[in-house]
């Protein structure tokens, strides 16, 4: 190397790479790099369902930090495909905690409940490997102790709905596990919104927010605060339960016989299309794989995708491989 004295050193050559940050709806995103698309074509036809709650009665939503911290020896994938689809999980994986948070959720435990997976909310994918699924009048439904939310939200699904009409106001009152690709989840509903920084294979550290209405009142921001440490912070008892099976799925998925295996995610395939009412591609059951499977399309692409322009490239034809075009034309009034 060079040898240089102190007043040759250009500083220019020193500091920190750049990182983009950009803002949607006041949420700010970083990204490294200078060829990706903007936040606004990255999150594409995503935007739309954001706008659920991002704009919602109005004033949309904010985060309540500082974000606590914490380390899960787990693959960063793990956790953004649970939270992007996983609705099966619940019963078995919380049953403890349902039982001890009690509730019309305790009938879930052990899937002792009677579900109608058939009729139980819906699953969105779109462009860039972004989903959610959604159970349809469920937001506040992890809350017991609830009037006070319930009423909130009673009070603004009029404005979200002469806002943004009949679709997004039923969004509006669902409750969402969501995923935007590649590393940030949140749960709406639930409060809780979450990054997945990979610090390595096996290995991540997670920072928690909680998420709130800004029109929602001092006293019912802090109540929720409380009740998504209680139910997704560091020490939460459901994350307790997922953070365990997040772990031991990369633990086993190590293993010489499972390394022979290939990835199951068919659930519910071909009941997904093309929807008049959405955009992307809709699953026709919230318990289903339909935003797995637009998560790892997504991953899959872009593994093989030298360049961004790959990617754009795709922008017209990536949810080719939901083939079942007519499904929603064939059963939007049965499904
Ligand atoms: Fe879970």
């Amino acid at each position: 190397m060079e040898q240089r004295c102190h007043a040759q050193v250009d500083k220019k050559e020193c500091g920190l790479p750049q990182v983009r940050v950009e803002s949607y709806r006041g949420f700010l995103y970083g990204c490294f790099d200078a060829d990706a698309p903007s936040l606004e074509e990255y999150l594409g036809e995503f935007g739309w369902f954001l706008d659920t709650w991002m704009i919602g009665a109005g004033n949309g939503a904010e985060l309540l930090g500082p974000p606590s911290k914490s380390i899960l020896d787990c693959n960063w994938k793990v956790p953004a495909e649970n939270f992007v689809g996983d609705a099966y999980h619940v019963g078995w994986t919380h049953a403890a905690a349902l039982e001890v948070m009690g509730g019309e959720l305790a009938e879930l435990a052990g899937n002792r409940a009677d579900m109608p997976f058939d009729d139980l909310g819906k699953q969105f994918t779109t462009r860039h490997g972004h989903g959610f699924g959604v159970i349809h009048n469920a937001a506040t439904s992890i809350h017991t102790d609830r009037a006070a939310y319930d009423q909130f939200m009673a009070d603004q699904l009029p404005k979200v709905t002469k806002n943004l009409g009949q679709e997004r106001a039923n969004l509006f009152n669902g409750h969402w596990n969501c995923t935007l690709f590649p590393n940030n989840s949140f749960l709406y509903g639930t409060n809780t919104f979450k990054v997945w920084h990979p610090r390595g294979p096996h290995q991540i550290e997670v920072w928690t927010w909680t998420l709130v209405h800004k029109d929602m009142d001092p006293e019912l921001r802090k109540k929720i605060q409380k009740g998504a440490a209680f139910s997704f912070g560091t020490a939460g008892t459901l994350l307790a339960d997922d953070g365990e099976n997040m772990m031991t799925c990369t633990y086993s998925n190590r293993g010489a016989l499972t390394r022979r295996g290939t990835l199951q995610s068919t659930m519910g395939m071909n009941h997904e299309g093309p929807h008049p009412d959405y955009p992307g591609i809709v699953g026709a059951s919230f318990i289903g794989e339909t935003s797995y499977r637009g998560f790892y399309r997504f991953y899959k692409e872009i593994l093989k995708a030298e360049k961004w322009d790959a990617v754009r490239a795709k922008d017209d034809s990536w949810d080719s491989t939901f083939e079942n075009r007519d499904f929603w034309v064939n059963n939007l009034n049965t499904a």
